[in-house]
């Protein structure tokens, strides 16, 4: 069967999961919302990451698919709170919570996510779950964490590229790690193969949002489904950003600066911008940084015996790395 296929296999079990999963009805103007989010698609990364993570290391995936549902919501509550705090208008080709509905609204949804997430998870029956249930409680500290410098960093004009990095492995890298390792344990991963899986996670991490911040930039907003030029709107300390800064003179270096300092920028300037990052390499860069850490995660992967499940893990590697969305 062609990867591609599976990989649609997998998300639709996530897919399924999460559709029967809530049953509760009222109160509507909070299960409504709820329901939106979670049938909102997204690519499903994170679980099918804990399903293949399982299957790579001897397991069953079914035996993952609460702990892989429970991490998707989880994410998908940092979601809904990341837009507010970002200002994001849409996410997945549609209004966020807080435009179509508020953000009281939003808050509370993020919040009954978040125990969602554990309910999902809290049903894995593995000798290991405690261990399971820690790595996952560390996993939100952590992308709290991640989110809280993110914020931070907007008004800070000290940020450098090693800054950037501690706040991605929070926001985000430690959520892959955390399915990786979740998708071991489940599976009965030997210490060298959950060493290994935690290294793929950390690589595909950093390389995803280093992906993610260059489609803010020269991504199609109609196939990424969130606004186009967010981050510099925001003023964000992207890698971009900073690599530009960098390389940047004269005039460039004027602009990104008033970025840097103002926190942002108007809209009208995201063209420009984004000249800025072509003209300075700033764009070429990130994409051999995206490559690199790809070859680091695939060259984690050796270490785990050859199955149909470690072939997808390499597969999916390449896909994140070509993806538009
Ligand atoms: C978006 O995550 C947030 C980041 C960490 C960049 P995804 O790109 O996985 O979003 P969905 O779930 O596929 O929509
Ligand atoms: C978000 O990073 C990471 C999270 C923990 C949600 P971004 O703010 O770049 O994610 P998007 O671009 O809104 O999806
Ligand atoms: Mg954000
Ligand atoms: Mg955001
Ligand atoms: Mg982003």
């Amino acid at each position: 069967m062609k990867f591609e296929t599976k990989y649609v296999r997998y998300k639709k079990l996530v897919d399924d999961y999460l559709q029967e999963f809530i049953v509760e009805k009222k109160p509507a103007s909070i299960y409504q919302p709820i329901r939106y989010v979670l049938a909102g698609g997204g690519k499903r990364i994170r679980p099918v990451l804990v399903l293949l993570s399982c299957e790579a290391v001897g397991g069953r995936g079914k035996d993952a698919l609460h702990a892989a549902a429970g991490i998707e919501v989880l994410h998908n509550f940092t979601l809904v709170h990341d837009d507010i705090m970002d200002n994001a208008a849409s996410r997945r080709g549609r209004a966020t919570v807080h435009t179509k509905w508020d953000q009281n609204v939003a808050i509370l949804v993020g919040d009954e996510l978040l125990a969602f997430a554990y309910r999902a998870l809290l049903k894995t029956r593995s000798p290991r779950i405690q261990e399971i249930a820690k790595i996952f409680t560390e996993g939100v500290v952590e992308v709290c964490e991640g989110q809280g410098y993110d914020k931070e960093f907007e008004t800070s004009l000290a940020v450098k590229v090693k800054d950037y990095l501690l706040m991605i492995r929070k926001k985000t890298g430690k959520m892959v790690t955390v399915a990786t390792e979740i998708g071991g344990l489940i599976g009965g991963a030997n210490a060298k193969e959950l060493r290994a899986l935690s290294k793929y996670g950390q690589h595909v991490g950093r390389a995803f949002q280093l992906q993610d911040d260059l489609l803010d930039i020269i991504g199609d907003e109609k196939k990424f489904g969130k606004t186009v030029g967010g981050d510099i709107v925001e003023g964000k300390k992207t890698f971009l950003l900073l690599e530009a800064l960098r390389r940047a003179t004269g005039r460039d270096r004027q602009l990104l600066l008033s970025i840097f300092r103002n926190k942002g920028a108007a809209k009208e300037s995201v063209g420009e911008v984004r000249d800025i990052y072509h003209r300075t390499g700033a764009i070429q860069a990130t994409m051999r940084r995206v490559k690199q850490d790809i070859t680091r995660a695939n060259n984690e992967l050796h270490h785990l015996r050859p199955t149909p499940a470690r072939a997808m893990l390499f597969w999916f590697t390449e896909m994140l790395l070509h993806r538009s969305y």
